[in-house]
């Protein structure tokens, strides 16, 4: 299996708040799956731990492999390069042009001096140009990206986590500040990448209707914990357990 959670539980405020309350599942690889569930329910600090950002407390968090739980220091940094991320604020430096921004997924790659110095190289800035055309930016690369429109935004964000040829692609609410029709051509795109480059997508969603629709499958979290494993066509009954206690299902 790619990726495993097993029993992983993550509080916060000396645990008096359960973000993840025993959270276990399996994603095979090239699956396309989305965790659903009211405002509250863990979504985002499960993408955190996913992504290294923050550690679990209990259970484990196995990469193809590797346990991401147990890994510090450059064990860490190297599991990181398989991930890329992309977020629901887009994340980029506004003041940079797209193909900067793309760029900057390269400095983790890079020794001290280079990258101080901004000297990526003829071959990333091909590479991060080619991708911006990828993601249908070609005419962007030299746009500040405070002049894009969001789904412009996002499309360089995914640039920027293509950079990192990932094999997990995480998404945190990736559309939920989008417009629907926006919404919709950003989803295509992450479907599409899901295709041609076979990465596993794992993404957060209150957007029921567009999870069901993209996904191979999906994970119910309520109060931090799962509710519902399986097919995209979830019953209604498995919705309730879902959505119930939090805000209504959209
Ligand atoms: N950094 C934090 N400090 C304290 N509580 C947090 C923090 N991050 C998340 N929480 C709490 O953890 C729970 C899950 O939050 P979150 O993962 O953001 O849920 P979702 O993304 O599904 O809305 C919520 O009760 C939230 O208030
Ligand atoms: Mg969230």
């Amino acid at each position: 299996m790619f990726l495993r959670l097993q029993d992983v539980c993550k509080s916060y405020n000396g645990g008096s708040v359960r973000a993840l309350d025993g959270v276990s599942f399996a994603v095979a690889e090239g699956q396309f799956v989305s965790v659903i569930g009211p405002s509250g329910a863990g979504k985002t600090t499960l993408v955190r731990l996913l992504c290294g950002a923050e550690r679990c407390d209990a259970g484990q968090i196995e990469l193809d492999g590797v346990r991401l739980d147990q890994a510090r220091g450059g064990a860490l940094r190297a599991l990181q390069r398989r991930l890329g991320s992309i977020w629901q604020d887009f994340a980029l430096v506004e003041q940079a042009s797209a193909l900067q921004n793309v760029l900057n997924a390269a400095l983790p790659d890079m020794s001290p001096l280079p990258a101080l110095a901004g000297a990526f190289g003829r071959q990333r800035r091909d590479e991060a140009a080619a991708l911006l055309d990828r993601v249908g930016l070609a005419d962007k690369l030299d746009a500040p990206v405070h002049q894009l429109s969001g789904g412009q935004k996002q499309r360089v964000a995914i640039a920027r986590a293509l950079m990192r040829r990932p094999a997990l692609l995480l998404a945190d609410e990736p559309v939920a500040s989008l417009d629907p029709v926006t919404g919709r051509q950003i989803m295509e795109l992450l479907q599409d990448i899901r295709r041609t480059e076979g990465l596993t997508v794992l993404m957060n969603s209150h957007d029921l209707a567009l999870a069901k629709e993209f996904s191979d499958r999906l994970i119910g979290l309520n109060t931090g914990r799962v509710v519902y494993d399986g097919p995209a066509d979830v019953p209604d009954q498995a919705l309730a357990a879902v959505y119930g206690g939090g805000e209504a299902a959209p």
